[in-house]
């Protein structure tokens, strides 16, 4: 296809990111002023600058992900080896090793199943195990660090009932772990037993890494067309390198989140797509921001607290039970609308009951144009009501769009980090928790934590529970 007809083509199917909600022009004194991004453009440069800089120094691996090549005929090799052996793969993982995943499975057309249990619940994954065809089940491990309690805890589990069921030397047939490459418990277990493996790459941390083998090896044993999503997220790229931030979306978006939270005490952030199929990409959407933007201490170290709070809808479900709320509760939220033109497939609403009005007019409408109405119509009502509202249009769901959007939310939110001047890429906050279990469990070297623990435990009052 020649050049101009494949940009022609990547415009038809690029997803777009209307701002007109989010401006002082629809919502007077809750919006943004056009005078207020103006005036931060000189800030907007600088950190686009520092941006362009540490990626061409190659320090924010993600992107580079859009244009891997090897890895890429790798993860297919494996992928397609996978689906002569095994009818289910079961990935093992947890936050940024499942999150991209379950969006993927959840969006996109598959042909084989792949079952994302990230949680320790006991419940659920015994009944998985008990309901599973071993013989038939491949298992992805997925953790980057190679040593996550959770993930590590299910392997343990699994491996276990492997060995049981099929011996010390067939059992590592059922197994792929993907891991960093060069550390970590998981490749030691790696180089130690034989097991089919693909690396993360260095650079690469969990919230972004749905674009390394973390995703595309479910995604392409699923049937899903990797090369699609890969192509979508180079697509956004682009779009996203854009100097001037009127013209790009990425950092168009970081800056208004940013601005309406940091100007306008607009601290949370709704996702609400109007497609089931994307609902997952909420909850991927809602680590992304929360572990990149949630923190204490900027890069200079000046103490700080910041981040908006992210909250998962889904509509039109949601209106009917959140958006009570969004309308009529503090203006302290901004609302993501995402908004499919053609959702795959429809279907018409039969006429009836033609004497009663209130049913009668909704026949003859498919259902697909009955959500997009309510999708506009929800817009405008919250506009209204001088609520924010940014609405996310995709043509359809498919490959090329979904890799659109995770590179659109990851390329915002490192540069609304930018904009707050914190370090996107860390999650020291959420390591705390982790030293206080491995304490209770009694892992070598945090007998401090137990005490600590303990501690708490013995010191909570018995009045105050009821
Ligand atoms: O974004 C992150 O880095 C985290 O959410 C991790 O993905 C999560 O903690 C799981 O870590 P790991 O992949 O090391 O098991």
């Amino acid at each position: 296809m020649p050049d101009y007809r494949r940009k022609a083509a990547r415009e038809a199917m690029s997803c777009r990111v209307d701002f007109n909600g989010m401006m002082s022009e629809a919502l007077g004194e809750t919006g943004i002023p056009r005078v207020e991004i103006e005036a931060l453009e000189p800030r907007i440069k600088e950190v686009s600058r520092n941006l362009e800089a540490q990626r061409a120094a190659g320090e924010i691996g993600f992107y580079s992900l859009p244009t891997q090549k090897d890895s890429v005929a790798e993860i297919k090799e494996l992928a397609a080896e996978l689906r002569t052996e095994s009818d289910t793969l079961v990935v093992l993982g947890i936050g940024g090793s499942s999150l991209g995943t379950k969006t993927l499975i959840g969006a996109l057309e598959t042909d084989r199943r792949v079952i994302v249990t990230d949680n320790v619940d006991p419940w659920r994954f015994g009944k998985l195990l008990d309901e599973i065809d071993l013989s038939r089940t491949t298992f992805n491990v997925i953790s980057k660090s190679g040593e996550t309690a959770e993930t590590m805890s299910q392997f343990l589990i699994v491996r276990d009932l492997l060995l049981r069921t099929f011996g010390g030397v067939d059992y590592t047939k059922h197994v792929v772990i993907t891991t960093d490459a060069e550390s970590g418990a998981l490749r030691q277990v790696v180089h130690d037993e034989g097991f089919r493996s693909l690396p993360i790459p260095a650079g690469v941390g969990g919230r972004f890494s749905v674009l390394t083998a973390v995703g595309l090896l479910p995604a392409a044993f699923a049937g899903v067309r990797i090369d699609d999503l890969l192509a979508g997220a180079a697509w956004m790229d682009q779009r996203c390198r854009e100097a001037d931030v009127w013209h790009n979306p990425g950092h168009m978006l970081g800056t208004c989140l940013y601005l309406a939270d940091t100007r306008h005490r607009q601290n949370v952030v709704v996702l609400m797509p109007y497609s089931d199929r994307l609902q997952y990409l909420s909850g991927w959407f809602a680590q992304l921001w929360a572990e990149s933007l949630g923190k204490d201490e900027t890069v200079d170290g000046a103490q700080v607290n910041v981040g908006q709070t992210p909250v998962t809808a889904v509509g039109a479900t949601d209106q009917h039970s959140l958006l009570q709320l969004f309308a009529e509760g503090p203006i302290d939220k901004v609302v993501i609308m995402l908004r499919v033109d053609d959702h795959g497939r429809d279907m018409q609403i039969p006429s009836g009951y033609a004497d009663l009005e209130s049913l009668s007019y909704l026949g003859g409408t498919a259902m697909g144009t009955l959500i997009n109405l309510e999708q506009r119509a929800t817009e405008l009502a919250l506009v209204k009501k001088k609520r924010p509202v940014i609405t996310l249009v995709t043509p359809q769901v498919d490959a090329f769009t979904v890799g659109q959007l995770f590179f659109l939310f990851e390329v915002a939110v490192v540069f609304a980090g930018g904009l707050y001047r914190i370090n996107p890429f860390n999650q020291p906050g959420v390591e705390e928790s982790k030293r206080l279990t491995y304490g209770q469990m009694g892992r070598k070297g945090f007998e401090e934590k137990r005490a600590e623990v303990e501690a708490w435990t013995k010191r909570k009052r018995e009045q105050y529970v009821l």
